[in-house]
């Protein structure tokens, strides 16, 4: 409060300042000689125009590494990163298709798999590995590295280049006060702002969705600009051959390159506009490969660009050969590009910005998170940040935190492709494990908090396993397993669904389970929305065929011959025993079962036979919950946990969270037939707790990512345990956040500019303090009660807070409140929905280990109800 007051006071002195919707606003521009008598140094505090409420990064210093200080902006189709630079910018330019290897480097790629003559060998392979398996003493065999690939043209995600814009003034930045950069997260935007010899500078940058293109806006407080340059580089980009780039008219160049030799070929144009329109635009073409674009005499000037590749996410199938080739980009970009209106004014300008907002802010949905948060606006992000303690955590901090990842998932999901490793922002030709989509976590981990904040981002989720998992991974499931219906995939793109040899290669290639995972993806989305019409058309198709493969790939436990049905051979992903039965597959396989007899009445499906089969073997199959020597809980079939391992993944408590096998335990479903023993639902959970507790906090030796700390922080807001939820929580900022808040790889080290960004982090810190604020998992067939529970996991540190727009399973939407610690207020308001596709849950509202509310459903068709009251 204080410190809000002196940001009011600040305000106050610069005469005309004016807070408005929201933001502090600066008088309209006039002379510079006006300028100077109402001087804001912004040393002192936020800068004008950055959100009042806090949402936004803030900076005092361009940055200087990528990974840790510069910004991003991106549509889903393509991204940028700016340091935020006065005389010179330097946007690192993206597009989400661009990737070396595949079938555009080398034309016998095939997924990374066996030659069909192989096929034989392999299912013969297959057998005798199971046996070994079933007869080993120990339950573990040493390798299985005949079933792997060598990845050939594996290839990486690639940077496309770098749009230089230059000021073309002194360029030893002298006489630069008053500046400023920030990413503005109302409005998605990025903005420079600095004086130099009294005149102020403004840059803005954002990347609209609906156009699908990107935009830089330069203007001063002069009635004239100096002159500006705008060329494209591709020479800071390590690994990627030098582009051409030409004029293809007075105001337009154009970037022509493939990402390697030989390679997918792309193209990036761009497009200057400036105010007055008699101000001089002219491309200048300096060789053959570098033409500029210079503006002289202009008071505002603004370059768009689009960019695309000849990737094609409807030509991955046997009918096109599998070459993911479409078109050359060209005539899509001439078409992208002179949609936009041009010459550029400044209505048009904030208009194209103020439909951008207003399609970033409905892709944030209806949903907010209030934690009653106080931002301090005197500090810089960076500031806060180092400030930032394990424990003591900041509110602020945290909530902005949650808002940036919301941000950077509309900035990287919603185009042709999901959101990778880096979402869709690289820095280099080859980037960290190539950029990929990492399925054993990362990709999943990427959209954990969508469905629940209400996002409405995963389209190119689905149509990417749709279009580039399935078709190959048909033929893997045939040649590899000797499997004749379905799918499996073990990785990545281009539909590389081979087992991917590497040092020990099981354990990172031996995961046929990773579509598994996803298919609790598949299965949310339709609980989540209702959407009947998807589920017929997408979300249904996938869980088939992926159940399909599980139901064929089970085989008769003959270790334990207790009449179980379970997976052989199997990894924990990344752990190296290769044995039978892992618990994190079985689990897994359990829950898409209960999907598939969930979701079958409306599929429109007639096959029964499927459906029957799969209630069989649902009940045969092992249910991958066993509790050890040591009270663990097993992540094997064989009892054979170390009680000192940490390893950063958590596979055997995927029940925990996000899945619902440990959280919902029920004796009475998940206890096999024959079962030795059974157990309580608290004896599991208790089981789960011990495993969790062993596996240390995510530092150990074998990975000191955030990602592991976020899922710790998730997991153990899902036992309830608000003191270790906060503990990890804050641990994941502390230890792994940059100054940009960028989630890095390696605990953040401001000695190393070039530390690795990894963005699943990002992702799931906002999915883990969700959890502790509201949890509503899945539940195991449709007539079973959904629960809702309300601050499971509150930590101290937000007393008081709200939520709005939470979306839950089933077409539910709930607000709440708390206030001193204790929830004050809950709304439910069930869809019309609901009832017309008879989707009948009972749900129960707990609280405080107690059910404060239950409501009955279905309601009439058309009606909605809104539910109040006091907890
Ligand atoms: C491969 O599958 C076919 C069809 O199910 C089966 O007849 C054959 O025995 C399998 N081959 C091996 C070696 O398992
Ligand atoms: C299991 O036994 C095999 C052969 O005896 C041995 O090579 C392997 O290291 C053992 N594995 C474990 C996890 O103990
Ligand atoms: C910096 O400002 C001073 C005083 O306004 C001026 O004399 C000088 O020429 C400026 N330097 C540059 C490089 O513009
Ligand atoms: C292209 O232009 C840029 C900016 O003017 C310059 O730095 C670079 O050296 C030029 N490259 C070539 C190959 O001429
Ligand atoms: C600005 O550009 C114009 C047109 O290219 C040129 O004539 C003029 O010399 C430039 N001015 C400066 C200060 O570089
Ligand atoms: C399990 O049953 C199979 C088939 O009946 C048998 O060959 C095997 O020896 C049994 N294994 C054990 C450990 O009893
Ligand atoms: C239980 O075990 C017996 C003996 O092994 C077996 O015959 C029976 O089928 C099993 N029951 C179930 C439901 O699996
Ligand atoms: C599906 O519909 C059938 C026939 O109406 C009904 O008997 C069955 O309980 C439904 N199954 C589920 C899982 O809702
Ligand atoms: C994380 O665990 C390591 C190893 O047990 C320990 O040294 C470190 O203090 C812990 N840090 C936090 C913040 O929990």
């Amino acid at each position: 409060m204080i410190l809000q007051a002196s940001l009011f006071t600040c305000i106050s002195t610069f005469v005309a300042g004016r807070i408005h919707d929201g933001y502090i606003i600066q008088p309209p521009f006039e002379g510079s000689t006006k300028q100077s008598s109402f001087t804001l140094p912004t040393t002192n505090g936020a800068p004008q125009g950055f959100p009042l409420s806090g949402n936004g990064l803030w900076y005092k210093n361009p940055g200087s590494s990528w990974s840790q200080e510069w910004l991003p902006v991106g549509n889903g189709y393509l991204g940028a990163m700016a340091p935020g630079g006065t005389t010179e910018e330097t946007t690192l330019l993206n597009i989400e298709s661009l990737w070396s290897g595949g079938p555009f480097q080398d034309p016998s790629y095939n997924g990374g798999n066996k030659q069909p003559s192989e096929q034989s060998t392999m299912a013969q392979d297959m057998q005798r590995i199971r046996q070994d398996i079933f007869q080993s003493p120990n339950g573990t065999i040493d390798n299985i590295e005949e079933l792997s690939t060598d990845a050939g043209a594996y290839g990486s995600y690639s940077a496309a280049g770098y749009l230089i814009a230059t000021l073309q003034t002194d360029k030893d930045g002298s006489n630069i006060t008053d500046y400023a950069r920030w990413l503005d997260m109302d409005k998605a935007i990025l903005r420079t702002s600095w004086k130099r010899n009294q005149i102020k500078f403004d840059r803005t940058t954002f990347c609209s969705n609906p156009l699908q293109a990107c935009l830089q806006q330069v203007t001063s407080t002069s009635n004239v600009l100096p002159n500006i340059t705008y060329s494209f580089s591709t020479d800071l980009v390590s690994g990627l051959p030098q582009a051409s780039v030409q004029c293809l008219d007075r105001s337009t160049i154009i970037l022509r390159n493939t990402v390697a030799n030989p390679g997918m070929a792309y193209e990036i144009i761009g497009r200057v506009s400036t105010l007055p329109s008699t101000s001089s635009v002219q491309c200048t073409p300096q060789g053959s490969s570098n033409a500029t674009i210079t503006v002289s005499g202009a008071k505002e000037s603004w370059i768009t660009w689009v960019g695309d590749t000849e990737y094609d996410i409807n030509a991955g199938d046997p009918n096109h050969g599998f070459t993911f080739k479409g078109s050359d980009p060209h005539s899509r970009l001439l078409a992208l590009i002179n949609n936009i209106p041009s010459p550029i004014s400044t209505a048009t300008f904030t208009s194209l910005l103020n439909q951008h907002t207003k399609a970033y802010q409905s892709l944030l949905g209806s949903f907010s998170l209030s934690l009653n948060q106080n931002p301090d606006l005197s500090k810089a992000t960076d500031e806060i940040r180092d400030a930032y303690e394990v424990d003591k955590g900041d509110s602020y901090l945290e909530w902005l935190t949650f808002n940036f990842g919301r941000y950077l998932l509309t900035g990287s999901a919603p185009g042709k492709l999901p959101a990778n490793l880096q979402g869709k922002w690289a820095k280099d030709g080859s980037n960290p494990w190539s950029g990929d989509y990492h399925a054993n976590i990362n990709l999943q981990m990427n959209y954990w908090f969508a469905e629940m904040t209400n996002m409405d981002v995963t389209k190119s989720l689905f149509d990417y396993m749709e279009k580039t998992w399935a078709p190959r991974g048909a033929y893997t499931a045939h040649v590899l397993y000797n499997i004749s219906r379905g799918w499996v995939t073990h990785n990545e793109i281009f539909g590389h669904t081979g087992m991917k040899l590497l040092d020990n290669s099981a354990q990172w290639a031996d995961y046929p389970e990773s579509a598994v995972w996803m298919m609790m993806h598949a299965w949310d989305h339709f609980d989540y929305t209702n959407d009947v019409q998807w589920w017929k058309t997408q979300g249904w198709p996938l869980i088939k065929g992926v159940a399909s493969f599980h139901l064929d790939k089970l085989v008769p436990d003959l270790r334990f011959n207790d009449s179980t049905l379970v997976v052989n051979p199997c990894n924990s992903p990344e752990q190296a025993p290769i044995t039978l039965g892992c618990a994190h597959a079985q689990q897994l396989i359990w829950q898409l079962f209960n999907a598939v007899e969930k979701g079958f009445n409306f599929s429109g499906d007639q096959d029964v036979e499927f459906l029957q089969e799969v209630k069989q073997k649902k009940a045969q199959v092992d249910k991958g919950i066993h509790i050890g020597s040591w009270g663990q809980l097993q992540e094997w079939k064989v009892d054979m946990d170390s009680p000192s391992d940490t390893h950063r993944h958590l596979s055997h408590l995927i029940g925990l969270y996000p899945g619902y096998a440990i959280s919902s335990y029920d004796p009475a479903i998940q206890t096999a037939p024959n079962a030795s023993s059974t157990y309580t639902k608290d004896q599991v959970l208790s089981a789960a707790r011990t495993s969790l507790s062993h596996r240390g906090n995510g530092s150990a030796s074998d990975g000191d990512a955030g990602w592991e700390k976020a899922w710790r922080a998730a997991c153990w807001a899902q036992l309830g345990d608000e003191l270790m939820f906060y503990h990890e929580l804050t641990y994941t900022i502390q230890r792994n956040f940059g100054p940009n808040l960028f989630s890095l790889y390696s605990p953040y080290d401001p000695t190393d500019p070039t530390q690795i960004f990894q963005i699943d982090a990002n992702f799931g810190f906002p999915a883990a303090m969700l959890n502790a604020l509201i949890q509503a998992p899945a539940t195991h067939s449709s007539t079973t009660t959904q629960t809702i529970t309300l601050l499971p996991a509150l930590p101290s540190t937000w007393p008081t807070g709200s939520i709005k727009g939470a979306r839950i399973r089933g077409g539910i939407t709930l607000d709440m409140n708390w206030k001193n610690q204790k929830l004050d207020t809950v709304t439910i308001t069930v869809d019309a929905d609901v009832g017309q596709f008879g989707r009948n849950h009972v749900v129960e509202v707990i609280y405080s280990g107690k059910v404060i509310k239950e409501i009955g459903i279905p309601l009439a068709k058309g009606v909605s109800r809104v539910f109040s009251f006091s907890g």
